[in-house]
């Protein structure tokens, strides 16, 4: 049974006739660039969300690079973030001339260490209570912020982590690109932080149809410097106080979001039903080589992605795309190994288990109509898998 890892089709073909007048109405309008449905959208956002501003942006990338920018990132500046996550997480830091720092993960969430954070905190960083900053004590630069991902849809210990920004002065960035409709304790994450930076790439559980990304914040200062830094610095066109970028939502993906964000709490339950019934089947088969997706306690996963963790898993990845089971790797390299950052230092052996992770997990397919029969189709083969 040809099981993709992600089908964006059939969902499309359910709600056709809504994206279809909603296209055809931006295109009537040729207000392309901050139409009508952008500022829909982000109101429609905020008020999902429960923020006062959500700033809409080019991408989930740009998200991240507008609040380091507002944050006055570059040389001398340091963000601590975890090295098992997608490349723009440490890109939006680095390409600004600040230093991402990494910090190990919790082998169970996947999701930054709060132990390995707190650890890092008390051995290097000290509060400069004059300044009301965070210096690092053995380089010397700032830490400008706390950057901590919620990884395939699960978020991050928070608590625990505003807990520690607060006693160290650090502000805290979430990177929201994989969690959007995903509650801590009740409260949204992207809402919880000084910021949160959302993705609409295609596949996400709120997609466009092409790039778009969000910033929301509950402060009013850094809203109005998000929305400058993405005008190109300028609140007024033509006049500019910063040196910003172009990043904007163009109007056609605010419609297509427009139709889908009132639908992605019923597709959120149905990739929870489809989780469910994937833990079922791997409890059923116990299989001993195999562990499932961890969910932590106050926390609703909202499985982005369903992954499992395996020694044997490069083995199995192959035995599935033989059986026309999709499958995909997030991620197979850690960032403080990737090339580009050789210059920062890190070597192999310094985040062991973000390594071993990056070994070791496997995404299976889930998206909000997969059907129960495919699900059983490809736990069955896992299991021939093991048995062989
Ligand atoms: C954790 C994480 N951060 C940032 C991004 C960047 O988002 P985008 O692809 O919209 O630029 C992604 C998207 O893949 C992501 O998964």
């Amino acid at each position: 049974m040809r099981t993709p890892i992600l089908d964006l089709k059939t969902q499309l073909n359910g709600i056709r006739g809504q994206i279809d007048s909603a296209i055809n109405e931006v295109l009537s309008s040729t207000s392309f660039i901050m139409g009508p449905s952008v500022e829909i959208f982000e109101k429609a956002m905020a008020r999902y969300l429960g923020v006062k501003h959500a700033i809409s942006c080019a991408s989930g990338s740009d998200a991240l690079l507008l609040c380091n920018m507002a944050l006055k990132a570059g040389a001398g500046s340091e963000i601590i973030t975890t090295p098992y996550t997608f490349f723009a997480t440490a890109g939006s830091i680095a390409r600004l001339g600040a230093v991402p720092v990494f910090v190990d993960i919790d082998m169970k969430t996947y999701n930054i260490s709060v132990k390995e954070l707190e650890a890092f905190l008390a051995k290097n960083v000290k509060r400069d209570r004059q300044k009301n900053v965070a210096v690092n004590k053995k380089t010397g630069r700032t830490i400008k912020a706390i950057q901590p991902v919620h990884l395939y849809g699960q978020a991050s210990d928070m608590d625990a982590i505003m807990q520690l920004a607060s006693d160290y002065d650090i502000s805290v960035i979430e990177d929201a690109a994989q969690s959007i409709g995903s509650l801590y304790n009740g409260k949204y994450t992207g809402a919880m932080g000084l910021a949160g930076c959302f993705s609409f790439y295609p596949t996400k559980n709120l997609g466009a149809y092409g790039d778009g990304g969000a910033v929301a914040t509950d402060n009013d200062d850094f809203a109005i410097l998000i929305k400058t830094l993405r005008a190109h610095g300028g609140k007024t066109k033509y006049y500019h106080q910063l040196v910003g970028i172009n990043s904007r939502l163009d109007s056609l993906q605010a419609a297509v979001l427009n139709v889908k964000l009132p639908r992605l709490d019923e597709w959120i339950q149905k990739r929870i039903a489809a989780a469910d019934i994937y833990d079922e089947l791997f409890k059923k088969l116990a299989i001993r080589k195999v562990t499932i997706p961890f969910r932590a306690r106050n926390r609703n996963h909202t499985f982005h992605q369903y992954v499992i963790r395996t020694p044997k898993r490069n083995e199995l990845r192959e035995f599935l795309k033989q059986n026309e089971i999709g499958s995909e790797i997030y991620y197979p390299l850690c960032l403080h190994q990737q090339e580009c950052f050789a210059y920062l230092g890190y070597k192999n052996g310094d985040f062991p288990n973000a390594e071993k992770a990056a070994n070791e997990t496997l995404a299976l397919p889930i998206y909000p109509e997969i059907a129960p029969e495919q699900q059983e189709y490809i736990a069955g083969k896992i299991g021939e898998f093991f048995k062989e």
